[in-house]
């Protein structure tokens, strides 16, 4: 899939980092935020929401992918995530798992409080995932 031109991924860096204001964290105290591109163009934020429950808690990432399938999206382009660090953190596993059904190529662009940031492909984030094309 052709790699996102650097307006669209500056667009989706900020998306990510203004999502992050309404994160849902009163137990971490840790508000991520995060924007999918889905193949459309379209761009869809997601945070973190926690719970009581602490292991019922949704990341960013899963959440903005879950907005982008219910509008309709069948893959990612790429993904940006901001974590409130001074070190640019990458996705989970299980976000990455998520990810890959939709956008196994998909640019990750991880952004912190700092200047550092981490640019990569699920792929080499996630080599030998299992996915749609492995089921019977
Ligand atoms: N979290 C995310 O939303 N995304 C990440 O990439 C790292 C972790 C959330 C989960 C939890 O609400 C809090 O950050 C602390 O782990």
């Amino acid at each position: 899939m052709q790699t996102p031109s650097r307006s669209t991924l500056g667009r989706l860096e900020k998306a990510a980092r203004a999502a992050a204001a309404r994160a849902y964290a009163p137990y971490s105290r840790f508000p991520v935020g995060a924007a999918v591109l889905g193949g459309s163009g379209r761009i869809y934020r997601g945070v973190n929401v926690e719970n009581a429950s602490y292991g019922l808690t949704i990341c960013a990432e899963r959440a903005a992918v879950m907005a982008a399938a219910s509008a309709g999206e069948r893959t990612v382009r790429a993904v940006a995530v901001y974590t409130p660090t001074r070190l640019p953190t990458t996705p989970c596993g299980a976000c990455r798992q998520v990810l890959h059904e939709f956008g196994p190529e998909a640019l990750v662009l991880c952004v912190c409080d700092a200047k550092g940031r981490i640019e990569t492909r699920l792929s080499a984030l996630l080599p030998g995932a299992f996915g749609p094309g492995d089921l019977l």
